[in-house]
Protein backbone atom coordinates (compact mmCIF):
# COMPACT_ATOMS: atom_id res chain seq x y z
CA UNK A 1 0.00 0.00 0.00
CA UNK A 2 1.55 3.56 -0.90
CA UNK A 3 0.24 5.74 2.18
CA UNK A 4 2.37 8.44 0.83
CA UNK A 5 -0.07 9.38 -2.20
CA UNK A 6 -3.08 9.27 0.20
CA UNK A 7 -1.56 12.06 1.98
CA UNK A 8 0.13 13.83 -0.22
CA UNK A 9 -1.89 16.49 -0.71
CA UNK A 10 -1.58 17.26 2.82
CA UNK A 11 2.20 17.22 2.42
CA UNK A 12 2.78 19.23 -0.37
CA UNK A 13 0.68 21.55 1.70
CA UNK A 14 3.15 21.42 4.23
CA UNK A 15 6.00 21.28 1.45
CA UNK A 16 5.10 25.01 0.56
CA UNK A 17 6.67 25.94 3.55
CA UNK A 18 10.13 24.64 3.42
CA UNK A 19 12.79 25.57 1.24
CA UNK A 20 13.70 22.97 -1.62
CA UNK A 21 15.81 22.54 -4.37
CA UNK A 22 13.87 22.67 -7.63
CA UNK A 23 12.80 19.48 -8.94
CA UNK A 24 15.13 17.98 -11.53
CA UNK A 25 14.04 15.83 -14.35
CA UNK A 26 12.98 12.14 -12.83
CA UNK A 27 16.45 10.92 -14.30
CA UNK A 28 18.79 13.60 -13.56
CA UNK A 29 18.48 13.97 -9.86
CA UNK A 30 21.68 12.99 -8.45
CA UNK A 31 21.86 12.23 -4.71
CA UNK A 32 24.74 12.52 -2.72
CA UNK A 33 26.69 9.17 -2.45
CA UNK A 34 24.25 7.59 -5.10
CA UNK A 35 25.21 6.68 -8.88
CA UNK A 36 22.47 7.19 -11.11
CA UNK A 37 18.84 5.28 -9.95
CA UNK A 38 15.82 5.52 -11.08
CA UNK A 39 13.90 7.78 -9.23
CA UNK A 40 10.55 6.79 -8.43
CA UNK A 41 10.02 9.99 -5.94
CA UNK A 42 12.75 12.46 -5.14
CA UNK A 43 11.29 13.47 -1.74
CA UNK A 44 11.23 11.49 0.93
CA UNK A 45 13.56 9.28 -1.68
CA UNK A 46 12.58 6.44 -3.60
CA UNK A 47 15.43 4.88 -5.69
CA UNK A 48 15.80 2.08 -7.40
CA UNK A 49 18.90 0.57 -8.38
CA UNK A 50 20.02 -0.43 -11.88
CA UNK A 51 20.73 -3.71 -12.89
CA UNK A 52 24.15 -3.63 -13.16
CA UNK A 53 24.33 -3.11 -9.11
CA UNK A 54 23.64 -6.71 -9.43
CA UNK A 55 26.93 -7.97 -11.19
CA UNK A 56 28.06 -8.48 -7.65
CA UNK A 57 27.35 -10.68 -4.49
CA UNK A 58 27.17 -7.77 -2.52
CA UNK A 59 25.33 -4.83 -4.07
CA UNK A 60 27.34 -1.22 -3.51
CA UNK A 61 26.38 1.42 -1.19
CA UNK A 62 26.24 3.79 -3.91
CA UNK A 63 23.59 1.62 -6.05
CA UNK A 64 21.86 0.53 -2.92
CA UNK A 65 18.03 0.96 -3.56
CA UNK A 66 16.50 3.70 -1.30
CA UNK A 67 12.79 3.80 0.34
CA UNK A 68 11.20 6.06 2.70
CA UNK A 69 7.83 6.67 3.89
CA UNK A 70 8.53 10.00 5.65
CA UNK A 71 11.58 12.68 5.10
CA UNK A 72 14.83 11.72 6.72
CA UNK A 73 15.42 12.86 10.69
CA UNK A 74 18.36 14.96 11.23
CA UNK A 75 20.78 12.29 12.49
CA UNK A 76 23.79 13.23 15.57
CA UNK A 77 25.41 10.06 15.97
CA UNK A 78 27.62 11.69 19.41
CA UNK A 79 24.29 12.00 21.30
CA UNK A 80 22.69 8.82 19.60
CA UNK A 81 20.49 6.95 21.99
CA UNK A 82 18.48 3.40 21.64
CA UNK A 83 15.67 3.52 24.30
CA UNK A 84 14.06 0.29 25.31
CA UNK A 85 11.27 0.09 27.55
CA UNK A 86 8.21 -1.80 27.42
CA UNK A 87 7.97 -5.11 28.82
CA UNK A 88 10.84 -4.97 30.53
CA UNK A 89 12.76 -5.18 34.00
CA UNK A 90 15.38 -2.81 33.30
CA UNK A 91 14.19 -0.21 30.77
CA UNK A 92 17.57 0.95 29.18
CA UNK A 93 19.05 4.27 26.88
CA UNK A 94 22.47 2.81 25.07
CA UNK A 95 24.34 5.16 23.56
CA UNK A 96 26.57 3.76 20.19
CA UNK A 97 29.38 3.60 22.63
CA UNK A 98 27.83 1.26 24.80
CA UNK A 99 26.09 -0.68 21.56
CA UNK A 100 29.88 -0.88 19.85
CA UNK A 101 31.33 -2.08 23.41
CA UNK A 102 29.11 -5.13 23.26
CA UNK A 103 30.07 -8.51 20.98
CA UNK A 104 29.46 -7.70 16.85
CA UNK A 105 28.24 -10.11 14.35
CA UNK A 106 28.65 -9.97 10.57
CA UNK A 107 25.20 -11.21 8.96
CA UNK A 108 24.97 -11.26 4.98
CA UNK A 109 21.19 -10.44 4.28
CA UNK A 110 18.79 -9.45 1.57
CA UNK A 111 17.46 -6.20 1.96
CA UNK A 112 13.61 -6.55 -0.29
CA UNK A 113 10.71 -3.89 -0.33
CA UNK A 114 7.76 -6.13 0.05
CA UNK A 115 6.53 -4.02 -3.27
CA UNK A 116 9.93 -4.57 -5.76
CA UNK A 117 7.92 -5.77 -8.63
CA UNK A 118 5.08 -4.36 -8.39
CA UNK A 119 5.01 -2.93 -11.93
CA UNK A 120 4.79 -6.43 -13.67
CA UNK A 121 1.33 -6.91 -11.92
CA UNK A 122 -1.87 -6.93 -14.56
CA UNK A 123 -4.15 -5.43 -13.99
CA UNK A 124 -1.64 -3.11 -12.35
CA UNK A 125 -1.80 -1.94 -8.70
CA UNK A 126 -1.42 1.90 -7.21
CA UNK A 127 2.05 2.41 -5.72
CA UNK A 128 5.16 2.62 -6.70
CA UNK A 129 5.89 0.92 -9.55
CA UNK A 130 9.02 -1.11 -8.80
CA UNK A 131 10.86 -3.39 -11.65
CA UNK A 132 13.54 -5.49 -10.57
CA UNK A 133 16.05 -3.29 -7.85
CA UNK A 134 13.20 -2.67 -4.98
CA UNK A 135 16.49 -4.83 -3.48
CA UNK A 136 19.85 -5.41 -2.90
CA UNK A 137 22.09 -7.79 -0.54
CA UNK A 138 24.61 -6.70 2.24
CA UNK A 139 26.55 -7.65 4.58
CA UNK A 140 25.46 -6.26 7.67
CA UNK A 141 27.50 -5.51 11.05
CA UNK A 142 26.08 -4.87 14.46
CA UNK A 143 24.79 -6.28 18.07
CA UNK A 144 22.30 -8.99 18.18
CA UNK A 145 18.91 -7.56 19.46
CA UNK A 146 18.72 -10.83 21.16
CA UNK A 147 21.83 -9.62 23.29
CA UNK A 148 20.19 -6.19 24.14
CA UNK A 149 16.64 -7.52 25.00
CA UNK A 150 18.59 -10.18 27.43
CA UNK A 151 20.03 -6.69 29.34
CA UNK A 152 16.64 -5.33 29.29
CA UNK A 153 15.24 -8.50 30.91
CA UNK A 154 12.18 -8.94 29.09
CA UNK A 155 8.92 -9.74 31.31
CA UNK A 156 7.23 -12.99 30.97
CA UNK A 157 3.78 -12.54 28.74
CA UNK A 158 6.18 -10.36 25.99
CA UNK A 159 5.16 -11.25 22.39
CA UNK A 160 6.15 -8.60 20.22
CA UNK A 161 8.99 -5.96 19.74
CA UNK A 162 7.97 -2.47 18.42
CA UNK A 163 10.40 -1.11 16.35
CA UNK A 164 10.56 2.88 15.69
CA UNK A 165 13.26 5.15 14.13
CA UNK A 166 13.93 8.96 14.04
CA UNK A 167 11.49 10.25 11.52
CA UNK A 168 8.22 11.48 12.42
CA UNK A 169 4.96 11.19 11.04
CA UNK A 170 4.52 14.33 8.80
CA UNK A 171 0.40 15.83 8.52
CA UNK A 172 -1.84 13.11 8.27
CA UNK A 173 0.77 10.29 7.25
CA UNK A 174 1.57 8.53 10.42
CA UNK A 175 4.89 7.92 12.42
CA UNK A 176 6.90 4.45 10.75
CA UNK A 177 6.42 1.56 13.28
CA UNK A 178 6.88 -1.89 13.05
CA UNK A 179 6.33 -4.78 15.43
CA UNK A 180 8.22 -7.97 14.92
CA UNK A 181 7.64 -11.20 16.91
CA UNK A 182 9.39 -11.90 20.12
CA UNK A 183 10.52 -15.31 17.86
CA UNK A 184 12.07 -13.35 15.13
CA UNK A 185 13.55 -10.72 17.16
CA UNK A 186 14.97 -13.50 19.41
CA UNK A 187 16.88 -15.25 16.13
CA UNK A 188 20.75 -15.18 16.23
CA UNK A 189 20.80 -13.30 12.57
CA UNK A 190 18.05 -10.19 13.81
CA UNK A 191 20.68 -7.42 14.33
CA UNK A 192 20.73 -3.78 15.14
CA UNK A 193 23.63 -2.74 12.22
CA UNK A 194 25.83 -0.44 12.88
CA UNK A 195 27.95 -1.14 9.26
CA UNK A 196 26.97 -2.17 5.93
CA UNK A 197 29.17 -3.25 3.73
CA UNK A 198 31.85 -2.52 6.16
CA UNK A 199 31.36 1.05 6.52
CA UNK A 200 29.04 3.02 9.06
CA UNK A 201 25.30 2.34 7.68
CA UNK A 202 25.08 5.49 5.51
CA UNK A 203 22.24 7.91 6.64
CA UNK A 204 20.15 7.59 3.86
CA UNK A 205 20.10 3.78 4.79
CA UNK A 206 19.24 4.59 8.63
CA UNK A 207 22.71 5.35 9.97
CA UNK A 208 23.53 5.36 12.77
CA UNK A 209 21.61 2.49 13.62
CA UNK A 210 18.74 0.18 11.65
CA UNK A 211 17.75 -3.15 12.49
CA UNK A 212 18.28 -5.98 10.39
CA UNK A 213 15.54 -8.78 9.79
CA UNK A 214 16.86 -11.29 7.92
CA UNK A 215 14.44 -12.79 5.08
CA UNK A 216 11.56 -10.69 6.58
CA UNK A 217 9.96 -7.74 4.17
CA UNK A 218 12.19 -4.88 3.73
CA UNK A 219 9.31 -3.02 5.92
CA UNK A 220 10.66 -4.27 9.50
CA UNK A 221 14.27 -3.11 8.48
CA UNK A 222 13.24 0.05 10.71
CA UNK A 223 16.01 2.78 9.78
CA UNK A 224 17.35 5.40 12.25
CA UNK A 225 16.09 2.70 15.11
CA UNK A 226 15.85 4.48 18.06
CA UNK A 227 13.22 3.17 19.99
CA UNK A 228 12.38 -0.24 20.90
CA UNK A 229 9.28 -1.58 22.79
CA UNK A 230 8.36 -5.20 23.85
CA UNK A 231 5.03 -5.43 24.24
CA UNK A 232 2.94 -8.57 24.78
CA UNK A 233 0.00 -7.68 21.63
CA UNK A 234 1.62 -6.40 17.63
CA UNK A 235 1.47 -3.05 17.16
CA UNK A 236 -2.00 -2.15 15.45
CA UNK A 237 -0.72 1.38 13.54
CA UNK A 238 -0.87 2.12 10.52
CA UNK A 239 2.19 0.07 8.86
CA UNK A 240 1.17 -2.92 10.55
CA UNK A 241 -2.95 -2.62 9.20
CA UNK A 242 -3.61 -2.03 7.01
CA UNK A 243 -0.47 -1.62 5.58
CA UNK A 244 1.89 -4.72 4.26
CA UNK A 245 -0.89 -7.47 4.49
CA UNK A 246 -1.96 -9.73 2.20
CA UNK A 247 -4.72 -11.76 1.40
CA UNK A 248 -4.81 -15.22 3.43
CA UNK A 249 -6.29 -17.03 0.21
CA UNK A 250 -5.94 -16.68 -3.42
CA UNK A 251 -7.88 -13.26 -5.16
CA UNK A 252 -8.81 -13.30 -8.59
CA UNK A 253 -6.81 -10.78 -9.83
CA UNK A 254 -8.44 -6.46 -9.68
CA UNK A 255 -11.13 -8.05 -6.70
CA UNK A 256 -10.84 -5.58 -3.40
CA UNK A 257 -10.29 -7.97 -0.23
CA UNK A 258 -11.51 -6.96 2.88
CA UNK A 259 -9.10 -5.91 5.92
CA UNK A 260 -9.86 -9.45 8.00
CA UNK A 261 -9.15 -11.32 4.82
CA UNK A 262 -5.85 -9.99 4.97
CA UNK A 263 -2.37 -11.59 7.00
CA UNK A 264 0.27 -9.66 8.25
CA UNK A 265 3.63 -10.08 5.57
CA UNK A 266 6.79 -11.76 7.13
CA UNK A 267 9.19 -14.00 4.96
CA UNK A 268 9.80 -13.09 1.28
CA UNK A 269 9.39 -15.61 -1.16
CA UNK A 270 11.66 -17.57 -3.77
CA UNK A 271 12.76 -15.55 -6.26
CA UNK A 272 15.83 -15.13 -9.34
CA UNK A 273 16.69 -13.16 -11.91
CA UNK A 274 19.20 -12.55 -14.39
CA UNK A 275 21.43 -9.80 -14.46
CA UNK A 276 23.23 -10.49 -17.78
CA UNK A 277 22.67 -9.93 -20.86
CA UNK A 278 19.81 -7.22 -19.89
CA UNK A 279 16.88 -7.38 -21.89
CA UNK A 280 16.52 -6.63 -25.64
CA UNK A 281 20.53 -6.97 -25.74
CA UNK A 282 22.36 -7.92 -29.51
CA UNK A 283 24.37 -10.70 -29.36
CA UNK A 284 26.42 -10.86 -32.37
CA UNK A 285 26.90 -14.40 -32.52
CA UNK A 286 28.31 -17.74 -30.31
CA UNK A 287 28.11 -18.63 -26.34
CA UNK A 288 26.33 -16.30 -24.04
CA UNK A 289 26.93 -16.31 -20.52
CA UNK A 290 23.97 -16.16 -18.69
CA UNK A 291 24.17 -14.88 -15.37
CA UNK A 292 22.17 -13.84 -12.54
CA UNK A 293 20.95 -14.09 -8.70
CA UNK A 294 18.55 -16.15 -6.45
CA UNK A 295 17.15 -15.52 -2.96
CA UNK A 296 14.49 -16.89 -1.43
CA UNK A 297 13.35 -15.09 2.33
CA UNK A 298 14.93 -16.60 5.50
CA UNK A 299 16.22 -19.83 3.07
CA UNK A 300 18.73 -21.08 1.19
CA UNK A 301 18.92 -21.62 -2.73
CA UNK A 302 19.17 -25.10 -3.99
CA UNK A 303 19.25 -24.93 -7.39
CA UNK A 304 18.63 -22.82 -10.38
CA UNK A 305 17.43 -23.50 -13.41
CA UNK A 306 17.96 -21.47 -17.27
CA UNK A 307 15.49 -22.18 -19.54
CA UNK A 308 16.07 -20.49 -23.52
CA UNK A 309 13.01 -22.61 -25.32
CA UNK A 310 10.37 -20.55 -23.40
CA UNK A 311 9.89 -23.11 -20.49
CA UNK A 312 9.75 -25.99 -23.17
CA UNK A 313 13.00 -27.63 -20.89
CA UNK A 314 15.12 -26.47 -17.84
CA UNK A 315 18.75 -26.60 -17.15
CA UNK A 316 20.44 -26.73 -14.19
CA UNK A 317 22.88 -23.35 -13.85
CA UNK A 318 26.08 -23.30 -11.81
CA UNK A 319 25.55 -21.66 -8.27
CA UNK A 320 28.65 -19.69 -6.86
CA UNK A 321 30.14 -20.62 -3.45
CA UNK A 322 28.49 -17.98 -1.69
CA UNK A 323 25.49 -19.94 0.33
CA UNK A 324 23.71 -18.90 2.78
CA UNK A 325 20.16 -17.95 4.08
CA UNK A 326 18.29 -14.97 3.57
CA UNK A 327 21.23 -13.90 1.09
CA UNK A 328 21.79 -13.91 -2.91
CA UNK A 329 23.15 -16.78 -4.10
CA UNK A 330 25.02 -15.94 -7.62
CA UNK A 331 24.27 -18.28 -10.85
CA UNK A 332 25.60 -18.69 -14.59
CA UNK A 333 25.31 -20.60 -17.50
CA UNK A 334 26.44 -21.04 -20.79
CA UNK A 335 24.25 -20.41 -23.86
CA UNK A 336 25.18 -21.98 -27.08
CA UNK A 337 21.95 -20.30 -28.94
CA UNK A 338 20.17 -22.74 -31.59
CA UNK A 339 20.56 -19.57 -34.40
CA UNK A 340 19.60 -15.90 -35.22
CA UNK A 341 16.72 -14.47 -34.07
CA UNK A 342 14.46 -13.89 -31.02
CA UNK A 343 15.24 -15.70 -27.77
CA UNK A 344 13.57 -15.27 -24.30
CA UNK A 345 15.86 -16.19 -21.36
CA UNK A 346 13.84 -17.87 -18.49
CA UNK A 347 15.28 -18.16 -14.97
CA UNK A 348 14.04 -19.98 -11.96
CA UNK A 349 15.03 -20.67 -8.58
CA UNK A 350 13.96 -23.44 -6.26
CA UNK A 351 14.82 -23.22 -2.37
CA UNK A 352 16.10 -25.26 0.80
CA UNK A 353 12.08 -25.99 1.59
CA UNK A 354 11.75 -26.72 -2.45
CA UNK A 355 9.40 -23.87 -3.14
CA UNK A 356 10.11 -23.02 -6.58
CA UNK A 357 9.32 -19.52 -8.44
CA UNK A 358 5.37 -20.06 -10.11
CA UNK A 359 4.99 -18.93 -13.34
CA UNK A 360 3.18 -16.14 -12.56
CA UNK A 361 3.03 -14.53 -8.69
CA UNK A 362 -0.32 -14.34 -7.20
CA UNK A 363 -1.86 -10.97 -7.37
CA UNK A 364 -3.10 -9.13 -5.12
CA UNK A 365 -4.56 -5.61 -4.45
CA UNK A 366 -1.11 -4.13 -2.62
CA UNK A 367 1.27 -5.38 -5.35
CA UNK A 368 3.24 -7.25 -2.85
CA UNK A 369 5.43 -10.28 -3.18
CA UNK A 370 6.25 -10.39 -6.60
CA UNK A 371 8.84 -13.61 -7.77
CA UNK A 372 7.43 -14.36 -11.05
CA UNK A 373 10.13 -16.73 -13.01
CA UNK A 374 12.24 -13.96 -14.63
CA UNK A 375 12.11 -13.78 -18.23
CA UNK A 376 14.89 -11.72 -20.92
CA UNK A 377 14.68 -11.20 -24.43
CA UNK A 378 17.87 -11.19 -26.34
CA UNK A 379 18.42 -10.75 -30.60
CA UNK A 380 20.93 -13.25 -32.01
CA UNK A 381 22.26 -11.42 -34.98
CA UNK A 382 24.79 -13.91 -36.98
N1 LIG B 1 12.46 2.83 8.50
C1 LIG B 1 12.03 4.07 8.77
N2 LIG B 1 12.37 4.62 9.95
N3 LIG B 1 11.28 4.77 7.88
C2 LIG B 1 10.91 4.23 6.68
O1 LIG B 1 10.22 4.88 5.89
N4 LIG B 1 11.03 2.25 5.20
C3 LIG B 1 11.04 0.80 5.25
C4 LIG B 1 12.33 0.28 5.88
N5 LIG B 1 12.61 1.00 7.09
C5 LIG B 1 11.35 2.91 6.38
C6 LIG B 1 12.15 2.25 7.33
C7 LIG B 1 10.91 0.17 3.94
S1 LIG B 1 9.33 0.08 3.33
C8 LIG B 1 11.96 -0.40 3.29
S2 LIG B 1 11.72 -1.31 1.88
C9 LIG B 1 13.34 -0.28 3.77
O2 LIG B 1 13.40 0.48 4.98
C10 LIG B 1 14.23 0.38 2.74
O3 LIG B 1 15.53 0.51 3.22
P1 LIG B 1 16.62 1.33 2.41
O4 LIG B 1 16.06 2.68 2.09
O5 LIG B 1 17.84 1.37 3.25
O6 LIG B 1 16.88 0.55 1.14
Amino acid sequence: MNSWAATRKDFLRLLAAMPMAPLAGAQSLTVPGKRPMLVHNDFPEVLESPLEAFETWLTPLDAFFVRQHLPRPKVDPGSWKLTVDGLVDMPLSLSLAQLKAMPMYTVPAVLECTGNGRGYFKPAVPGLQWKKGGMGNAEWRGVKLADILAQAKVKPGAGFVDADGADKGVAKTPDYIRSISLKKALLPDTIVALEMNGQPVPEIHGGPLRLVVPGWNGANWIKWLNKLTVAAQMNNGFYMNPAYRYPKRPVPPGTAVKPEDLAVLETMPVKSFIVSPADGYKHPSGALEVRGIAWAGERKIMKVEVSTDRGITWSTAQLGKENFDSSFRMFRYSWKPSGPGYHLLMSRATDSKGATQPIDAAWNPSGYLWNSIDRVGVVVEG
